[in-house]
């Protein structure tokens, strides 16, 4: 290695997304071994099989976290692997070395969780002769200075920020910059999670079971998917909200809706949250949720997918006695409209609850239409 090789700080990771907890390790080991370049290596794939968000999505948030940051850069050669094989950091680093041995020292970066499970690195005998180990501590994970030691892994020291893409991705947006909480509301990233912490356990699988119904049903109609899909998950995002909460949301925003049955304030609730805590901007996305349950006279194909999967969706205590519509409504929503909403009202007659005049209205109108 020649006395000028350039230090490079390699440090992978899933960046899904990319925060703050990620570049200030990188910056403090950046300073601590006075390094010319950090290349940042996201993952193609989680070794745990978990699922990760599209590989452009992940580089575009990297793009904005590290605008000017001139020396940290992004590497992405094992999101570009084409073989199919499992990628491990040890057939990067025989990558990088090989490449670049003449000209660069490498630093590997990982954190203090990281080390604790390192004797489960594929050849890490190996790959910690091609690369210098450095670890960043983490809150709550005490560094075992045995394995330290057994790899010669050098700890940093610095100042340490408890974050995590867990966090992030259920909506807690205060450890990345406002343009990364603005790239992912802008486009809809997350929205399973982010939708968690809002709902009851029985409303979280609704919203999901109603999403892909609502999706699926789009795509087989030639209706914009991915609206049906992003309006029937947040349909009901107000719903664990206290009826005051709602009443105070429908009071401020939707005053001509309070005279509505109170059962139908939540889809005016839910698209309002929609919009201010997703950031969702899409006139049509939130007209179909602020008609999901209690219907109106001018609803698109949109808003009635989405008000039939939320009543036909396969988590609903009644969908055996819906097959039928359910088939239907992937080939004709309009009659699939109309079946549902007779559907309501012979439930509702079953339950021998008072006789819902609006329903009964729309029923005869969209009837007269068909
Ligand atoms: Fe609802
Ligand atoms: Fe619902």
């Amino acid at each position: 290695m020649p006395m000028d090789a350039k230090k490079i700080l390699l440090f992978g990771g899933s960046y899904n997304p990319i925060h703050q907890g990620h570049l200030n390790a990188a910056i403090n080991a950046f300073n601590y071994l006075k390094c010319d370049e950090v290349w940042l290596i996201p993952r193609k794939y989680n070794y745990d099989g978990s699922l990760l968000l599209d590989g452009k999505h992940r580089i575009a948030m990297m793009k904005l976290a590290l605008s000017g940051l001139d020396n940290f850069k992004i590497c992405d050669i094992e999101l570009k692997d084409q073989s199919k094989k499992y990628i491990y950091t040890y057939n990067t680093a025989k990558y990088l070395t090989r490449k670049y041995k003449k000209d660069y020292k490498f630093y590997f970066l990982i954190g203090a969780d990281q080390l604790n499970n390192i004797e489960n690195w594929y050849e890490i005998d190996k790959l910690t002769k091609l690369f210098q180990f450095v670890c960043f501590r983490r809150p709550g994970y005490p560094i075992v200075t045995s394995l330290a030691k057994k790899y010669n892994i050098t700890i940093i020291e610095g100042n340490q920020i408890d974050a995590s893409s867990t966090m992030v991705r259920a909506g807690y947006f205060d450890k990345v910059n406002d343009d990364i909480q603005n790239y992912i509301m802008e486009h809809e990233l997350y929205l399973k999670e982010r939708i968690m912490p809002h709902l009851t356990d029985r409303l979280f699988i609704h919203s999901l079971t109603s999403a892909r119904l609502a999706k699926s049903i789009a795509s087989s109609l030639n209706v914009n998917s991915n609206r049906a899909y992003v309006a029937s998950i947040l349909h009901d995002i107000s719903k664990s909200l206290p009826i005051d909460e709602i009443k105070k949301i429908i009071e401020v925003h939707y005053p001509s809706k309070l005279k509505l049955p109170e059962f139908a304030w939540h889809q005016y609730a839910s698209a309002y949250l929609a919009s201010v805590e997703f950031g969702i901007k899409d006139k049509k996305t939130l007209k179909a949720i602020s008609s999901h349950c209690y219907a109106t006279f001018n609803m698109s194909s949109l808003d009635k997918i989405v008000y039939c999967a939320d009543k036909l969706e396969e988590s609903r205590s009644f969908a055996s006695e819906v097959v039928d519509i359910r088939k239907e409504a992937f080939e004709d929503i309009n009659l699939a409209f109309i079946h549902t909403m007779e559907e309501q009202l012979r439930i509702l007659k079953i339950k021998k609850a008072p006789v819902d005049k609006h329903l009964e209205k729309l029923l005869k109108y969209y009837k007269e239409r068909i």
